[in-house]
């Protein structure tokens, strides 16, 4: 017997769910059957593009729709938890966007509403679904660089104006910290390159040091870049990592996305492996290469569009729901990322060294200035 499909329900139709849409129509046994977004003319669009059958306006109608499974939350921060218990509540599946939201209370929040519900939650982290990310976490894994002692991620951010559009009211919410969280670079982004300074080495972040530079944009317009973030991994061998963003204004950065790219370098104790780009293709280099006793080998044929990161993400929940399993990233996990992410603005606040142990038993502690 054929199973029936995972029904998807849309809500938020905006930037970058034309990515997010990609592993659901893609994937033989989903379809996406609704979606909801305050701008309705918006909806529409998706709707017709993706083959929705119904359109809705206002999330409660999308929460209560029988024949949505799973709601794709992919809204503005603020609204993540408040969107997500009610998905919750009216029996829903839920994947939401990173950062899950905006303080460690939210999130439990979130957490006990999936507890009583017994549905599943995921948090899209798409970095963790590229390619070259897993392919190096594979082989870091299998030993090829030995004991993983250090991780260094850089952002660069070029010139504005290239890559894809952005609307001013995405632009808006995201560089208020209030609604965003915290900055648009440490907060925002920063979620994915903490995500990374966690994947690739086997033991918990412990202490974290941030330089956060809050740059003028215009008149109550702050971006929080450039910015150094380094940390300390808890117990032996000594282990460190660092993230860098920095803005070369003055630079094109290729991308068919947003105008900025990321590197990871991975230092073990016998090896090195790079990942070379993410989300744009700022240096044509193969975008995974590992060297190890004198040898440089290159990976030429992994997915490397930023797109296909999504569509991975998109894969794996229809999976994990069809065959009943935890789809990544769990909560247990965010939790970590989210500490991480609020430990560096507190860090950056306060001019000095934080401990994620602090962090975790301050649930209201919030990276909005
Ligand atoms: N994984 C990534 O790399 C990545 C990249 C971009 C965005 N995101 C995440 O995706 C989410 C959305 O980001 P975006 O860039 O698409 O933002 P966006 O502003 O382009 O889209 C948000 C949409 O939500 C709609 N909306 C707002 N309030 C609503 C409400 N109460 N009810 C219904 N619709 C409402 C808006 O009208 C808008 O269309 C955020 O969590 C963001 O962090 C992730």
């Amino acid at each position: 017997m054929p199973k029936p499909p995972i029904r998807m329900g849309f809500l938020g139709c905006g930037r970058i769910a034309d990515l997010q849409c990609l592993g659901y129509l893609e994937h033989p046994d989903a379809e996406i059957v609704a979606v909801c977004d305050l701008d309705e003319a918006a909806a529409r669009r998706r709707a017709e593009a993706w083959g929705a059958r119904r359109v809705h306006v206002d999330p409660e109608k999308l929460f209560a729709d029988p024949e949505v499974d799973a709601v794709e939350i992919l809204t503005p921060h603020h609204l993540h938890e408040a969107h997500a218990v009610a998905a919750l509540q009216a029996g829903k599946h839920v994947s939401l966007q990173k950062p899950p939201t905006r303080t460690l209370a939210e999130l439990d929040r979130v957490e006990a509403a999936a507890a009583r519900s017994g549905r599943v939650l995921r948090v899209v982290e798409n970095f963790m679904h590229y390619e070259p990310h897993r392919k190096a976490l594979e082989l870091i894994e299998a030993g090829a660089i030995g004991t993983p002692l250090s991780v260094r991620v850089k952002t660069a951010a070029g010139r504005f104006g290239d890559g894809w559009e952005v609307t001013p009211e995405t632009q808006a919410w995201r560089l208020d910290p209030a609604r965003c969280g915290g900055g648009a670079t440490t907060f925002d982004h920063g979620y994915h390159c903490f995500q990374m300074g966690r994947l690739f080495v086997p033991a918990p972040v412990e202490r974290v040091h941030a330089f956060v530079h809050w740059t003028r944009l215009g008149d109550d317009a702050w971006i929080d870049g450039p910015a150094l973030v380094s940390w300390r991994y808890a117990g032996d061998p000594p282990r460190h990592g660092s993230w860098e963003v920095i803005a070369s204004t003055g630079m094109r950065v290729p991308s068919k996305y947003y105008v900025s790219d990321d590197r990871v370098e991975v230092r073990g104790s016998e090896g090195i492996v790079w990942v070379n780009r993410c989300t744009g293709r700022l240096l044509e280099e193969p975008s995974l290469v590992v060297y190890r006793e004198g040898e440089t080998r290159a990976f030429h044929d992994l997915a490397t569009d930023w797109a296909d990161s999504f569509r991975a993400a998109g894969r794996e929940l229809v999976d994990a729901l069809a065959e009943g399993r935890p789809a990544s990233q769990t909560l247990a996990d965010a939790r970590q990322t989210l500490a991480f992410a609020l430990a560096a603005a507190r860090s950056a606040a306060e001019g000095r060294e934080v401990a994620i142990d602090e962090i975790l038993a301050d649930p209201d502690a919030s990276a909005a200035r």
